[in-house]
């Protein structure tokens, strides 16, 4: 069974998607640490995130850079949105997530178009939202935590709705697959659900659509 979710920064998607991975026995890839990835490397390379060459020659990291906790920082998440943009990045990145997808027994992989372009016809599609505010207020107490525990820079409110604003409307806007719902997708606003009530309407919608498939039968 392939679950994909997708959804913009702070949705809750990447908890979601990790604890649907535990529920089902299903491999989980984060594909925004692919990106993420990608970005750190391009600064750590003198390069620049708006360059499509500069972002394509960064695309060769060591996979053990994904285990890099900087990777989660918000200036990597900003990076990884530009260099996110460019046709030939996104085409470096689609086997590895593609072949994740389609490994034998299936998986869940969270991002922005793996309804939509990784893995279409994904047994389950779940987009995830909540509000901007709800989503800047928990990246910042994430972000704060962070800050007090030594592995992250402070942190202001404001700069990070702000990023997200940004980082909203680069992912929805750019040209090669765009954040979006799949037309086959279920919808899950998170604004004022728990983290654990989020979970469980996500278990919840998943067990729904296989119970949907198994009556139709197989396609
Ligand atoms: O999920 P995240 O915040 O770690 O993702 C960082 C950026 O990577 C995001 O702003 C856009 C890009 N991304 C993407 O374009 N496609 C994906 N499947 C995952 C992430």
């Amino acid at each position: 069974m392939i679950i994909a979710v997708d959804g913009p920064t702070a949705s809750g998607k990447g908890t979601i998607s990790k604890e649907l991975a535990k529920h089902y026995g299903l491999p989980f890839l984060d594909t925004g640490l692919l990106y993420r990835g990608v970005g750190w490397t391009v600064l750590n390379q003198g390069g620049d995130a708006d360059n499509p060459e500069d972002a394509l020659a960064a695309c060769m990291f060591d996979a053990l850079l994904l285990d890099n906790p900087a990777l989660r920082s918000e200036a990597i998440g900003g990076l990884a949105s530009r260099v996110s943009v460019h046709p030939k990045v996104r085409g470096a990145l689609h086997k590895r997530q593609r072949d994740f997808a389609y490994q034998s027994g299936g998986a869940v992989l969270d991002g922005r178009d793996i309804g939509t372009v990784i893995a279409p016809d994904a047994d389950v599609k779940l987009f995830v939202t909540a509000s901007t505010e709800a989503r800047a207020v928990r990246r910042f107490e994430e972000m704060k935590r962070r800050a007090e525990q030594g592995s992250g820079d402070p942190v202001n409110f404001d700069d990070i709705l702000a990023d997200i604003v940004k980082r909203d409307e680069r992912d929805q806007s750019r040209s090669t697959a765009p954040l979006k719902p799949a037309e086959d997708a279920d919808l899950l606003d998170t604004t004022d659900l728990t983290i654990g009530d989020a979970i469980q309407q996500a278990i919840a919608l998943v067990d729904a659509k296989i119970s949907r498939r198994g009556k139709k039968g197989p396609a």
